[in-house]
């Protein structure tokens, strides 16, 4: 059976056209789906998606066919002005800010929901001009980007098997109904035949504004809606556990890492710039630590790396300032000409350095205020094999429900997750290997592979328990 994926991101993005460059895209959902397919080896599938921002109109047929004979993508071509209105206003603006359970940063505007639905059109237009959408196929589409689509598809192929996952959390009732466009987006989702999320919290919240909105109610997770049966359920994504296990050649780039700090203990931090990341917490939980623990200080870096995000959204690079000014105050205080304290980059990193970090350092930071899930918690727990080093998580990152064994604290307590940084740079070492071996058996058994084949699975099954109905 053919798969065909959906989401905003392609795998690769458009980097420049003089010559043809392609770059990965950031971002769990990518990684995610990129390795699902590989472990699968699924062998017959497409992946339809935004072409980025350097991809005109003009260029269209040259890079679609590059595009799809190198890396079996299929560009949707969105106009620049468009787009802008889509991603960096309703997508960015709205629904993350809202679907965090942050309301008071989401903007409502009547013209970038416009937009919304126009690029949902877009998406339904491309996938309609250039694929077959058969009983032998299953769409599998994918986020916040493209709720309207499951819907707008259904319209025209009511036999068409519709996933849909959401990688980021669905907020609770009583949040969710603050929004104007509440009903549009649920009737969306709903002509889709299953809708995934990471956690049973994010389902039971959808499932509760079903009820609430729509007056729609449901049996373990059925429900039927225009006369459709169709299915809600929880999917938590895992990783390429052996990947992360396993991972060749990057020995001697861990070794640099410690050499380079002269061996002191290292705590690391890695996300995208975002304030749901809760990075600015962490900095004031490392700037508590050492004010507190003066016996630390010369002895302990925290590498901050931060990979460059939405840039065009104005709370991003608020939050990138933020950031910046903290890490200068905090080196400007504690640091010295032998110590630096906080090493801040701004950058991506490809997959061998990010392991070679997760493997040099003693602690990784990851405290997000919200977050779907949270893959990087996830990689370092795997990458792990020498069972040293502790994870301190947000009870609120998805995560959090598979990783219970990691010091899980509240990140908005700087008191807490400062104490969670001393409590992880003074774990003795038998304790930080009982931790992660009880982790490592968990992400083992519920990888990356089991998360996509369980959800296409399940597809399958409700869309044919659909048809017998009929
Ligand atoms: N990642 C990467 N290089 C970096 C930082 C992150 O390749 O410098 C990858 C990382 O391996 C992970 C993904 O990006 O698979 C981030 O996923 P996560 O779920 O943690 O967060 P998201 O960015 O999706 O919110
Ligand atoms: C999260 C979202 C993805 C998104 C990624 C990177 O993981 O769930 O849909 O692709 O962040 O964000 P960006 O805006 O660069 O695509």
């Amino acid at each position: 059976m053919r798969l065909v994926v959906i989401a905003n991101r392609l795998p690769v993005t458009v980097k420049s056209l003089d010559p043809v460059k392609f770059e990965r895209s950031p971002g769990g959902l990518v990684s995610g789906i990129e390795t699902f397919i590989k472990k699968a080896r699924i062998s017959d599938w497409v992946w339809m998606g935004w072409g980025g921002s350097n991809l005109r109109k003009k260029d269209v047929q040259k890079i679609k066919e590059l595009l799809l004979n190198k890396h079996r993508c299929l560009p949707a071509y969105v106009p620049e002005k468009i787009m802008n209105k889509f991603y960096n206003g309703f997508c960015n603006r709205t629904l993350w800010p809202l679907f965090h359970s942050m309301p008071t940063l989401a903007t409502y505007e009547k013209s970038t929901w416009e937009s919304y639905i126009e690029v949902n059109r877009i998406f339904l237009k491309t996938l309609l001009e250039n694929l077959e959408v058969g009983k032998e196929t299953q769409i599998w589409i994918h986020d916040y980007h493209l709720m309207l689509l499951p819907g707008m598809l259904r319209e025209v192929h009511p036999e068409a098997k519709i996933g849909f996952f959401l990688h980021i959390p669905f907020p609770p009732p009583e949040i969710y109904a603050q929004f104007p466009w509440r009903r549009e987006i649920l009737e969306g989702l709903l002509g889709a035949d299953l809708i995934g999320f990471h956690t049973y919290e994010y389902t039971i919240n959808f499932l509760r504004s079903l009820s609430r909105i729509l007056g729609i109610e449901h049996s373990m997770g059925e429900l039927v809606y225009l006369d459709r049966l169709l299915k809600v359920d929880t999917f938590p994504m895992g990783i390429d556990f052996e990947l992360f296990n396993s991972i060749k050649g990057v020995s001697k780039k861990t070794k640099a890492i410690k050499q380079a700090l002269g061996n002191k203990k290292i705590v690391f931090s890695v996300d995208r710039l975002d304030y749901t990341k809760g990075i600015y917490n962490r900095l004031l939980a490392f700037e508590d630590f050492l004010r507190r623990r003066e016996d630390w200080r010369g002895k302990v870096v925290l590498i901050l790396n931060v990979v460059p995000s939405r840039e065009g959204v104005e709370q991003y690079q608020s939050m990138k300032r933020q950031i910046e000014e903290k890490v200068a105050q905090i080196n400007g205080t504690f640091g010295s000409v032998e110590w630096v304290p906080v090493l801040y980059h701004y950058k991506s990193l490809s997959v061998e350095d990010l392991v070679a970090h997760y493997k040099a350092s003693d602690v990784l930071l990851v405290t997000p205020i919200k977050d779907g899930m949270n893959l990087i918690a996830k990689e370092f727990v795997a990458s792990r094999r020498d069972l040293r080093g502790v994870l301190v998580l947000s009870e609120f990152a998805g995560s959090s429900r598979e990783l219970g064994e990691a010091l899980v604290v509240n990140p908005n307590s700087v008191e807490e997750l400062s104490k969670a940084i001393e409590l992880a740079l003074e774990m003795p070492p038998e304790e930080q290997e009982s931790r992660l071996r009880i982790m490592q058996d968990r992400l083992k058994r519920y990888d990356v592979l089991k998360w996509g084949s369980e959800f296409l699975e399940t597809l399958k099954g409700i869309a044919s328990k659909r048809d017998t109905l009929k």
